[in-house]
């Protein structure tokens, strides 16, 4: 263990210069125009897997972005760990926010800025690194480790999801680690055993057939937009709770004991609402801010366009309008049911004077992981050890949609040992990851191994 530390310590300058290497790849999984930059980055992470010295390193095309899969399995008899990680990116608008180019990282107050330097890049590279370590230093693990990487976590995991359910032999393991969360709060170690899931919608609405000259025809026929804001005004009622019917029906009921542990954790509604420059926080009625994150669903439009938005002024009537809403849900909600009640209720709130379409981009389940299993404890004793201090139990307020699937499918634990902060931006400009983050999270990696191992 010593000289995988020391290993880990005397290379950190190396790891920083590979991470800015990984993170000029622009590997944006929703744009058409990137497929090339999605498979560079996957050919770059099979070098890295190579150069680190795993025995079986190989690119898997799928329908979509390639996946990367890797494994070393010097120790039969000892446990597995699947490390999961995605090397895609959200895309970088709006661009004009950013202080420097999202794919030119710069190290500057202690930070490394990139789009993906927190989500998932720089939290991923840590495990490489710590494998590394271990086979550079002692010239083997000692339990036996599989990675799986994917190009498609922020658009939904359809095709690993595909991939799962034909390769459970390939990937079966003892646990799932991934790195892909926060931590509670800075120099915090956290395990977080909760996730939400999430429903992601569109509605395009059509009035006439065409745009109008809004003088020469409005006041006679509907206005797409207009008719669009009551609409997603109807979906909220005065407690901000959603309308959409039955939509609570199957939400798991907080436990005496969670809503305990969630007071104990200091979270101050002040300090949060000044940070995020708002006077005064907003949610539904009757739950505390860590409830509401982490326990309660919600629905939010993403985005909403329709008729003239260029700068200066244009008289028109709009044919059209759109909105993405997605939904953030929680156990044991199910995204198909709450679909299907949603374009439902949609459709009984239009008036005939327009026509809306509804479709489902993708969705995700929640999760809720039992805090039980030997591989949890391996990940806080781990994580405390890299931080010197115990860690918290949290839930969070994101989604990895794939994590319950693993679960299911390869029937063992997972294990969500974020290294990031709610404060670095992801999917925001100007994203950035600590280096004290990174430090940390590869001695919690090294040492997840080896407390692993010992199981
Ligand atoms: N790393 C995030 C998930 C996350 C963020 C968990 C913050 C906990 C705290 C992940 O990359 C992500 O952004 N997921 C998407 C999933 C979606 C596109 C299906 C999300 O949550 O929006
Ligand atoms: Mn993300």
């Amino acid at each position: 263990m010593d000289p995988v530390v020391s290993y880990l310590k005397n290379n950190f300058n190396n790891y920083i210069e590979e991470l800015k290497e990984y993170l000029r790849i622009p590997s944006i999984s929703t744009l058409e125009t990137h497929k090339e930059e999605m498979v560079r980055c996957a050919e770059f992470l099979k070098g890295k897997l190579q150069d680190a010295g795993m025995t079986r390193v190989e690119i898997f095309e799928t329908a979509g972005h390639p996946l990367v899969y890797s494994e070393w399995l010097g120790q039969p008899g000892k446990p597995t760990v699947l490390i999961y990680g995605h090397y895609d990116v959200q895309p970088v608008d709006p661009i004009d926010l950013w202080k420097n180019d999202p794919f030119q990282p710069t190290i500057e107050e202690g930070k490394i800025w990139a789009r993906g330097a927190n989500d998932n890049k720089g939290q991923n590279f840590v495990h490489i690194k710590s494998v590394e370590a271990y086979l550079k230093t002692l010239g083997a693990l000692p339990l036996n480790v599989k990675f799986l990487f994917e190009g498609e976590e922020e658009i939904g995991s359809s095709n690993l999801s595909l991939f799962l359910k034909e390769k459970k032999e390939l990937l079966k393991c003892d646990a799932i680690l991934i790195s892909d969360t926060n931590l509670f709060a800075p120099n915090v170690p956290t395990i977080t055993y909760g996730l939400r899931g999430l429903l992601y919608m569109e509605l395009e609405v059509t009035a006439a057939n065409r745009d109008l000259h809004s003088g020469s025809y409005g006041g006679a026929v509907a206005n797409p937009i207009n008719e669009l804001a009551k609409l997603i005004s109807k979906l909220y009622d005065k407690n901000n709770k959603i309308t959409i019917p039955n939509f609570y029906k199957d939400v798991l009921k907080l436990t005496k004991e969670e809503k305990n542990n969630f007071k104990r954790l200091k979270f101050s509604d002040k300090k949060y609402a000044k940070e995020l420059g708002v006077k005064e926080l907003q949610g539904e009625k009757g739950f505390s801010t860590l409830e509401r994150l982490w326990t309660r669903p919600t629905l939010d439009c993403n985005g909403i366009v329709g008729g003239f938005t260029e700068s200066g002024a244009k008289t028109v009537l709009p044919s059209k309008a759109f909105v993405k809403i997605s939904m953030r849900l929680v156990p044991h909600q199910e995204p198909v049911k709450i679909a299907k009640d949603f374009t439902k209720f949609i459709k009984s709130l239009t008036p005939k004077s327009v026509t809306v379409n509804v479709r489902m981009h993708h969705y995700g389940l929640p999760v809720i992981a039992p805090l039980n299993s030997s591989a949890i404890r391996a990940g806080a004793n781990a994580i405390s050890k890299a931080y010197g201090k115990k860690a918290v139990f949290t839930r969070d307020g994101g989604s990895i949609p794939i994590v319950v699937e693993f679960m299911k499918h390869l029937n063992a634990p997972a294990v969500l040992m974020g290294l990031g902060l709610d404060s670095d931006d992801i999917h925001s400009p100007n994203e950035h990851f600590r280096l004290e983050n990174f430090e940390k999270g590869l001695l919690s990696s090294a040492y997840f191994i080896d407390e692993f191992s010992k199981s």
